[in-house]
């Protein structure tokens, strides 16, 4: 290349090339490089952390005498005008700007010239952007604590109108024992009450600056991390700087508290799906949480709950990614880790849907006690209680009890002819002589705990 072709400079740096760091290099990058190396259509959304940090990082240098008081001042007045620009969406965030960082110190120097290219001293985009991301995720978490307990109440108050509401219990989704439905949400409630718990774990762990460890190896320049790290209401600042640079394992927790609550929710909505088919009709979902089909004018379907178990794929999906990227990356940073912010900020998103979704769909659903009922009294949901009641009053030994009340149930399902005819019938229709049959001790008393009433009052829930 002549000198002729060669594009014009601006103070040795060639004027195509990159302005942050562009002073070593020959030619600018190539548009697909830029495209792969540019993450701002990601992490604009730390905006609002990537000013916080550069405030304490400005205001910390200008405590530590490392910059005078009045480039100090000059650098926050500018952050803040920059921050107003966001605000009021005039911002243009350019892609060959790479990311959120180098476009608001670039912006930065637009508005208050180069004074601006102080800001970074005694800091690398390592430290930024690993402070930038956890001060986000902390935030993510609270939100997401919020979330999870406007649900949890939404369960509350379901399960408090519906104590009384006796539906089956399932296991392997056959009728297991009679349960309430207030059992059955309150179940969920401590789901979520776990999975709040680990977002405040999330938050108590990480809660450490990595601010000071600059690119690495800490810096040369008298900073005072401990300071920053109290003015962006970190517990402190992390102790070794290569750790502080590379760790992702709070971003990774995150995704994994993300995923495991997506699961719980998940298996509620399969619940809800199937509580809502006509052949089971526990629950009627509220119009306005379900869908009709565009051909078949019947249907009424729980596309939000379907959505809600489908969602958990990406909770999953993204936990997997971010583990994947994290996995034998070697110390310090390196830039696989720019890939970090998609996972976590589709998982926040998915699951604040999710959460929302949830508790409206409970708020707004009509369960069918009687059906609920009905089904508990079908399903032999009792039979526990006979062998029970064998073993208490006739002193039997409850292996045995149990094949005797195998053989009471086979009766009521027909299977055995006798007094039910050959047809099926409750276990509370059996006439006492066919019972007595099958075991000659038993007594008119055996009908009294047949009733799922009567079980779930044993058991203390009525
Ligand atoms: N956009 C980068 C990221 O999200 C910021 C850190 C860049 N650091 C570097 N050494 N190139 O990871």
């Amino acid at each position: 290349m002549s000198m002729s072709d060669q594009p014009e400079k601006e103070s040795g740096v060639r004027k195509d090339s990159n302005s942050m760091w562009g002073g070593r290099f020959e030619s600018a990058p190539a548009d697909l490089m830029t495209e792969i190396n540019a993450s701002i259509g990601v992490d604009c959304r730390l905006w609002r952390q990537d000013i916080a940090g550069s405030k304490a990082h400005c205001r910390m240098l200008a405590r530590q005498k490392i910059l005078s008081a009045e480039d100090g001042a000059a650098i926050l007045a500018g952050l803040d005008r920059v921050t107003a620009e966001i605000e009021a969406g005039h911002f243009e965030f350019r892609t060959d700007l790479e990311d959120i960082h180098m476009n608001i110190e670039g912006r930065l120097k637009d508005l208050i010239g180069d004074v601006a290219g102080k800001l970074h001293t005694a800091r690398s985009r390592n430290d930024q952007v690993a402070t930038d991301f956890r001060l986000w995720v902390r935030e993510a978490c609270q939100t997401l604590v919020t979330k999870i307990s406007a649900c949890r109440t939404v369960f509350a108050t379901c399960a408090q109108a519906h104590k009384d509401t006796v539906m089956p219990g399932y296991t392997h989704l056959q009728v297991a024992q009679p349960v309430t439905l207030a059992m059955h949400l309150e179940a969920y409630a401590e789901m979520l009450s776990r999975d709040s718990s680990r977002f405040e774990d999330c938050t108590s762990r990480h809660n450490f600056s990595p601010l000071g460890a600059c690119a690495l190896s800490g810096t040369g320049f008298p900073t005072d991390p401990e300071w920053t790290a109290r003015e962006l209401g970190f517990s402190g600042a992390m102790r070794n700087s290569m750790d502080a640079v590379s760790a992702r394992d709070f971003a990774t927790e995150f995704l994994f508290a993300c995923a495991q609550c997506g699961v719980h929710l998940s298996r509620l909505a399969e619940e809800i799906v199937y509580w809502s088919s006509p052949h089971v009709g526990f629950v009627r979902l509220s119009d306005s949480w379900s869908t009709g089909s565009s051909i078949m004018p019947q249907k009424k379907n729980p596309d939000a709950a379907e959505l809600v178990r489908a969602k958990t794929g990406r909770l999953n999906g993204n936990l997997v990614q971010l583990l994947t990227v994290m996995k034998a990356l070697p110390l310090a940073y390196n830039k696989d880790m720019q890939e970090d912010k998609t996972a976590v900020f589709e998982s926040f998103d998915t699951l604040c849907l999710c959460l929302d979704a949830m508790a409206g769909m409970i708020e707004s659903a009509a369960f069918d006690s009687v059906r609920m009922y009905q089904a508990t009294a079908d399903g032999y949901a009792t039979a526990t209680e006979i062998a029970d009641w064998l073993v208490r009053e006739l002193d039997m030994p409850f292996r045995e009890a149990h094949h005797v009340t195998g053989r009471i149930v086979r009766l009521a399902e027909g299977n055995a002819g006798g007094e039910a005819g050959g047809r099926k019938c409750a276990l509370d229709a059996l006439h006492l002589a066919a019972l007595q049959e099958i075991e000659p001790r038993i007594t008119d008393d055996l009908y009294s705990v047949l009733d799922p009433k009567a079980a779930l009052r044993s058991r203390g829930v009525l």
